[in-house]
């Protein structure tokens, strides 16, 4: 396994659900992990394996601030960003959209600094979004684009950053377009995500609310494989100025999902309800396509989505009621 030891992280939004695991997975390989996170959805409580940890140090404060970012890159010597810490959901873009686009204001100055202080790699979460209601499938990052909602702009701004940055100012840099990642600490509340909800939803002993016919589709990715793959992105230099997709390719159907979840529980009561689709709940399907993924990180996922589940639903059930 390659080492990450003397070398030191800056991980935004390292107090969430995926930004907390990568600075577990970034702990465990030997680097100092700098987490700037303003707690808006973060939770202290994500870090608490490895808050103590002398290499863990955590910072609050708002990672689209010029100054925060400044006395950071100041302080400690940076040699990789994951620039994670963004305004997340959809229902909360829907309810604050102008506060999603506030985080625009983050690119400049993180990449700014990152070039400056000659980091090694910059690390872009993007997301799906971008594809809205995708007008191919599966979908290819030079392919066609119809972002939707304030979030899906601000992802696709902050791709174009990353790139541009590399391309036209040398700065090894990676924005990987996430599909749906789920596993332990994901927000399960209303604001959540469809796995946590669902799952919540079992453990309370409701039926599991599927929208519509539960046809659509969605491409899941256990949170171990994402961290995977992220902290390969390291190691890959063929990844600089790219634009990756990050899902199986193999995309499951929300009726799917549910099923699979009733399954885990164990529980013959755990029942589906099918539910009119809310106006949020416009997008029909996503299926990435992964050869890139494949081909620039050597990368492929290796929990299947029953096992993730699985192990999903067990950490629900032993957190459960500790938090929403
Ligand atoms: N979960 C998914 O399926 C998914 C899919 C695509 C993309 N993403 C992206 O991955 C990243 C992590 O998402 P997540 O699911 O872990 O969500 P999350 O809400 O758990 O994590 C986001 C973190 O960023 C912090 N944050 C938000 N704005 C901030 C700011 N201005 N300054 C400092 N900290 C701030 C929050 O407190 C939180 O800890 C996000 O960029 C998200 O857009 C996630």
């Amino acid at each position: 396994m390659k080492s990450l030891k003397n070398k030191t992280a800056l991980v935004t939004g390292g107090a969430g659900f995926i930004g907390s695991h990568l600075s577990q997975g970034l702990l465990d390989m030997g680097a100092r992990v700098i987490v700037l996170d303003d707690l808006s959805t973060g939770k202290k409580e994500n870090m608490k394996d490895f808050l103590k940890n002398p290499k863990l140090f955590f910072i609050r404060g708002d990672a689209n601030n010029l100054n925060t970012l400044k006395n950071i890159f100041a302080s400690y010597k940076i040699d990789y960003v994951f620039h994670y810490a963004a305004k997340v959901g959809v229902v909360r873009t829907y309810e604050d959209p102008l506060g999603v686009l506030r985080d625009l204001e983050g690119f400049r100055p993180i990449l700014e600094l990152s070039k400056k202080n000659k980091i090694k790699k910059a690390i872009f979460s993007s997301s799906s979004e971008v594809y809205g209601n995708p007008l191919e499938l599966p979908s290819k990052e030079d392919g066609a684009l119809n972002p939707k909602i304030p979030y899906a702009a601000a992802k696709l701004v902050g791709e174009h950053y990353f790139r541009f940055y590399f391309h036209k100012l040398g700065l090894p840099a990676t924005a990987l377009r996430f599909f749906n990642v789920y596993g332990p600490r994901q927000e399960s509340s209303s604001y959540g995500f469809v796995t946590g909800i669902f799952i919540r939803q079992a453990l309370e002993g409701k039926p599991l609310t599927v929208y519509g016919n539960g046809t659509q589709t969605r491409d899941f990715v256990f949170i171990k494989d994402n961290v995977r793959a992220a902290i390969a992105t390291l190691f890959a230099p063929k990844t600089d100025g790219e634009v990756i997709n990050l899902g199986s390719g193999k995309p499951s159907t929300i009726l799917n999902l549910a099923k699979k979840i009733a399954k885990v529980s164990e529980d013959p009561k755990v029942k589906i309800k099918f539910v009119p689709r809310p106006e949020h709940d416009f997008i029909l399907y996503r299926h990435p396509h992964v050869s890139k993924m494949k081909q620039l990180l050597g990368f492929l996922p290796e929990y299947s989505l029953e096992d993730g589940l699985r192990m999903t639903y067990d950490w629900y059930k032993q957190n459960y009621g500790k938090r929403n």
